[in-house]
């Protein structure tokens, strides 16, 4: 198929283009590089062993969108193109709300008025708010505790109404857990700009020297060992994921778990980092970070059964490969 990937240079799009051009599709990347480097679309072709067609796009802007798609007849599109930060979204809800709804709805549009009838969304275990885990893609949604986390559940709402009002269109909701890891080169991984938000580049650039101390946001939660258990998932898995999810999207409205369906805490994932890569992580406990959960992970059977996916990266292998990441970066940088 001829695929649009809006957002292909960032940490899961890129990974998707990988899989996607590994199973034989055609990608069209378009990415403002607002949270991602130009760099990466030429590391992606050299993994690939083919040239990437690439806008720099901002998805928001209606003209410059409906313009690949007159250029372009798309089968599909996979938008991963959106703000990701949940404390940066506390502090600027507006900007959250405007780029990534309009963002989606942008998208959207094009698909419908140029008869693209499948769209894969990016979307979030976020949208779970602080239900009890396992998350199951049936439950009820709770609000989420950030503006971050709304702009997924309100983007799911739209993308679901209009599936039901356009026929023929289907949309799938592809609800991430928490992706870690990098792809086999090392070439490719989660690149964040500034202070990392997120516990594994914190754990890699801890590990490097890059920085002094990993703080360990609270140890008395109600899990194994107090720390926050979250459902990491090799982002490898995560992108062969989309490939099954946007291979076998018909019409109307379907929503997928992409989680491992097994919890791993802060300290167990400090403890298997260090092991599987033979090196210190030294941290301190501090207290909790505001708006946290203690629990989250996925029930992961309706993907399994319904798409024929599963994670097969285990917990080792991601931390070896965010590791493998982290150090060619410092080779790279030196
Ligand atoms: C994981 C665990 C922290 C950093 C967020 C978004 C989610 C998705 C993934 C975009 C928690 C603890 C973290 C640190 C720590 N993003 N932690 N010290 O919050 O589960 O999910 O990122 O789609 O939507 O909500 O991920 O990696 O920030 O935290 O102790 O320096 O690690 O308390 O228990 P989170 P995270």
């Amino acid at each position: 198929m001829h695929i649009l990937v809006t957002g292909g240079a960032g940490f899961i799009g890129s990974h998707t283009v990988v899989a996607l051009t590994k199973a034989g599709h055609k990608v069209v990347v378009a990415d403002n590089l607002s949270n991602s480097k130009i760099e990466t679309i030429a590391t992606l072709e050299h993994i690939i062993g083919q040239k990437i067609e690439f806008h720099q796009v901002d998805v928001t802007e209606e003209q410059a969108v409906e313009k690949l798609f007159e250029q372009n007849k798309f089968h599909g599109v996979i938008h991963f193109a959106g703000l990701k930060a949940v404390g940066e979204s506390v502090q600027k809800p507006l900007m959250y709300y405007m780029n990534n709804l309009i963002s989606t709805m942008v998208v959207a549009k094009a698909c419908v008025k140029y008869g693209v009838h499948k769209f894969v969304f990016s979307s979030s275990a976020t949208v779970y708010g602080d239900n009890e885990a396992p998350f199951y893609e049936g439950m009820d949604l709770l609000p989420t505790t950030n503006p971050y986390g709304e702009t997924k559940a309100m983007s799911e709402r739209i993308l679901m109404d209009l599936a039901k009002a356009t026929p023929d269109f289907g949309v799938s909701l592809l609800r991430y857990f928490n992706p870690i890891g990098a792809h086999e080169s090392g070439l490719i991984g989660e690149l964040p700009n500034g202070v990392p938000n997120n516990l594994m580049p914190f754990v890699t650039q801890v590990a490097s020297g890059k920085r002094e101390q990993l703080q360990v946001f609270g140890d008395d939660y109600d899990t194994v060992d107090g720390s926050g258990v979250r459902d990491y998932i090799h982002v490898m898995d995560l992108a062969e994921g989309h490939v099954a999810a946007i291979e076998q999207l018909n019409a109307g409205t379907h929503v997928y778990n992409l989680g491992t369906g097994y919890g791993t805490s802060v300290l167990e994932l400090i403890a298997a980092f260090e092991k599987a890569n033979n090196i210190k992580v030294p941290y301190k406990i501090v207290d909790r970070r505001p708006g946290d959960i203690a629990t989250c992970y996925a029930d992961a059977k309706k993907a399994k059964n319904k798409l024929g996916w599963v994670a097969k990266r285990d917990i080792e292998q991601m931390c070896k490969d965010s590791w493998h990441f982290e150090t060619k970066q410092l080779t790279e940088t030196v």
